[in-house]
């Protein structure tokens, strides 16, 4: 493992991970993307990671990492007593502090308790990871509450639009009744074509109507799709997408960096085309201040 323009950093021995939970309420906006590209992100900034896949039955987490064909076994079999829990946790085979736990194959869940749930994440606990990171399910029933219930911390994902902010809206609420208060923002598939335009409501608008501090804002970007079926996260690409470079600058704001892409000074002839759409994107006033 390589960790060249990337700088190592390791948090003490024996500290507890930081459990995020990456949710949105409403599907299909991009919390399995998130989780995926964060993760990954992450673990090459040095941390030790580990990725859990909540969603029973539709999981979809092992297709974006490439490694859907690695797993024999989930958490219902750690349940069930049919493996230990470090058969059901797969190891990145390009990133070795990564590893991605599933939680069932197929739709069984009658074993998922809230109380399993913590079992199982005090057991990640105890491995020495830096961060533990939940994708979430859809909706807002009993596989959100199960997901929801180890976490200290949660990252809502939403779109520009407005079921998707009025779902994280009721996300956020039901966080803080649960007793999460850390709680950050990433907007995804932003357009910066439609919202000159008029036709789409800007990072600020959303950040405002929701009042959460920004993690983020991930650009529509059809790179997205093309990782997605080559189970290559972005950020893994030698040559970054402006995607890639607005999800690693995501991650390294939720370890605490201020090193980010976009603030590179210098640029070479390869970066330049990049660095300029970026400048572009973040300069059509569509970001508010990110909190730290
Ligand atoms: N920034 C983006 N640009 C283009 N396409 C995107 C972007 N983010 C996500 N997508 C696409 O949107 C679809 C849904 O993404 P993803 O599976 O990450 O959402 P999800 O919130 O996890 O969905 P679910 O609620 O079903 O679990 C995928 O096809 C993905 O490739
Ligand atoms: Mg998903």
């Amino acid at each position: 493992m390589t960790t060249d323009r990337l700088t190592k950093i390791s948090l003490q021995e024996n500290s507890q991970p930081r459990t995020v939970v990456i949710t949105s309420g409403k599907g299909g906006v991009g919390k399995t993307t998130t989780t995926a590209n964060l993760g990954m992100s992450i673990a090459r900034l040095g941390y030790r990671v580990a990725l859990i896949d909540a969603d029973i039955g539709l999981r979809n987490l092992d297709l974006l990492l490439g490694l859907e064909n690695r797993v024999l076994y989930t958490a219902m079999e750690v349940f069930n007593g049919e493996c230990r829990l470090d058969q059901a946790l797969i190891t990145d085979k390009r990133w070795n502090n990564l590893t991605v736990l599933c939680i069932s194959k197929n739709r069984q869940r009658y074993n998922l308790t809230r109380k399993n749930m913590l079992l199982l994440v005090d057991s990640i606990r105890a491995r020495n990871y830096d961060f533990i990171l939940i994708d979430c399910p859809a909706g807002i029933d009993v596989g959100f509450l199960n997901a929801i219930a180890p976490a200290e911390e949660a990252i809502i994902v939403t779109t520009p639009e407005i079921t998707s902010i009025r779902d994280a809206d009721r996300v956020a609420g039901l966080l803080e009744a649960s007793g999460i208060y850390q709680v950050k923002l990433l907007v995804n598939r932003v357009r910066a074509d439609m919202i000159q335009k008029n036709d789409m409501m800007s990072v600020r608008d959303v950040q405002e109507m929701l009042g959460i501090s920004l993690l983020g804002a991930i650009p529509e970007d059809k790179s997205v799709i093309v990782s997605t079926n080559r189970g290559e996260p972005l950020v893994l690409r030698k040559r970054l997408t402006i995607s890639g470079v607005a999800f690693e600058n995501a991650a390294r704001r939720l370890v605490g960096r201020k090193d980010f892409l976009t603030d590179l000074e210098t640029e070479t002839s390869n970066q330049k085309g990049m660095f300029n759409r970026i400048q572009k994107f973040l300069s059509t006033q569509l970001l508010p201040p990110f909190e730290e």
